[in-house]
């Protein structure tokens, strides 16, 4: 250390460059653009648009606000949306049957989309059965066991529904062993040789989910069941890794880590391991914390959002899906 008692003085000051707004940009390492978001949309059957209550600022979209909403995305620059169904009851059964109707709420509005937009605008569609299914589970359950084998079939089939939909990008959050493999080779078959599989490689039995479920109406399915026999427990690091090789292995483009904030490690050590797209879900429960914090008056909303969505980028993540992507991307064009 320097010995200021001898009247020395710090050779290396790096407050230098943190002196002028000019210099802050001039050496700044990380940068957050419209292009790194993804945004995650709610869609119902009907029309007009439903407020989510843990979600202040997110609705359901209907019919009516869809193609809207694909355009502002569009126009604000960002490169893809995530369209979530919220299932009408009457159409959730145990075995989810729902998820492979070619004319299910998903490929509906795909379809909407699509015609309305054409490829301006990327479209992914989760792949996992716990919108369709009365247990709320993201699989077929037998006995009490969230079967892995037979549930895989029924995904492969899904992604093939929506990839004919016109869906460009397959995201399967089920957390299956095999999954991806099987959803590759079912596209293959299918000529769908173009659409790309973003998986979710790394996803956590979270408890930052809560809202997601209230907007697609599965939390009272689930009853409080747990989803830790197929989703990764929060202790493990290293088995993130296992399941990214896995999944690229298996034949997927791009690879997501989830949630986000409290998996910042996941995401960096992901990125540095394997140098492949590496996204990162900013889940319900993130959006939800930090905008409850700034109803109160406790945090800046904006300035929270912001440096959140930074840290991802800063981490290594590629992209973004966040609730907050529409307001993002307009708060960086101001
Ligand atoms: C469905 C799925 C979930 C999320 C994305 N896809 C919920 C879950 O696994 O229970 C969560 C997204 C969010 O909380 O924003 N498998």
């Amino acid at each position: 250390m320097y010995d200021f008692s001898r009247g020395s003085f710090p050779r290396t000051r790096p407050r230098r460059q943190r002196r002028y707004e000019w210099s802050r940009r001039l050496v700044a390492e990380s940068s957050l653009t419209p292009s790194d978001l993804i945004w995650p949309i709610f869609v119902h059957s009907d029309s007009g648009s439903q407020p989510i209550q843990s979600l202040p600022g997110v609705d359901r979209l209907g019919t009516d606000k869809i193609v809207d909403a694909a355009k502002r995305a569009r126009d604000l620059g960002i490169p893809a949306i995530a369209v979530f169904p919220a299932t009408p009851a009457e159409l959730k059964t145990p075995d989810a049957a729902e998820a492979t109707n070619p004319d299910n709420l998903v490929c509906r509005t795909v379809r909407q989309i699509k015609a309305a937009v054409g490829d301006s605008l990327g479209i992914i569609c989760d792949v996992a059965l716990d919108p369709y299914s009365s247990h709320g589970h993201d699989g077929i359950v037998r006995d009490g066991d969230v079967v892995n084998d037979e549930t895989v079939d029924i995904l492969a089939k899904q992604a093939v529904v929506q990839a004919d939909a016109g869906c460009d990008i397959i995201a399967p959050s089920d957390m299956m062993d095999g999954r991806v493999g099987a959803i590759r080779d079912a596209l293959e078959s299918a000529g769908h040789i173009n659409v790309q599989i973003m998986s979710y490689a790394a996803k956590y039995a979270s408890a930052f989910y809560g809202p997601f479920r209230e907007a697609v109406g599965s939390k009272g399915n689930l009853a409080g069941a747990s989803k830790k026999t197929y989703q990764q427990s929060p202790e493990q690091a290293d088995e993130a890794l296992h399941e990214v090789a896995l999944d690229l292995a298996e034949g997927a483009d791009s690879v997501m880590v989830k949630p986000g904030m409290p998996y910042l490690d996941i995401v960096s050590n992901v990125k540095q391991t394997f140098g492949v797209p590496t996204f990162v879900y900013q889940v319900s429960g993130e959006y939800a914390m930090l905008s409850a914090a700034g109803q109160l008056g406790w945090l800046n909303r904006r300035d929270v959002a912001m440096e959140s969505l930074l840290g991802f980028k800063r981490a290594g993540a590629d992209g973004i899906l966040t609730y907050f992507a529409p307001e993002a991307a307009q708060w960086l064009s101001e």
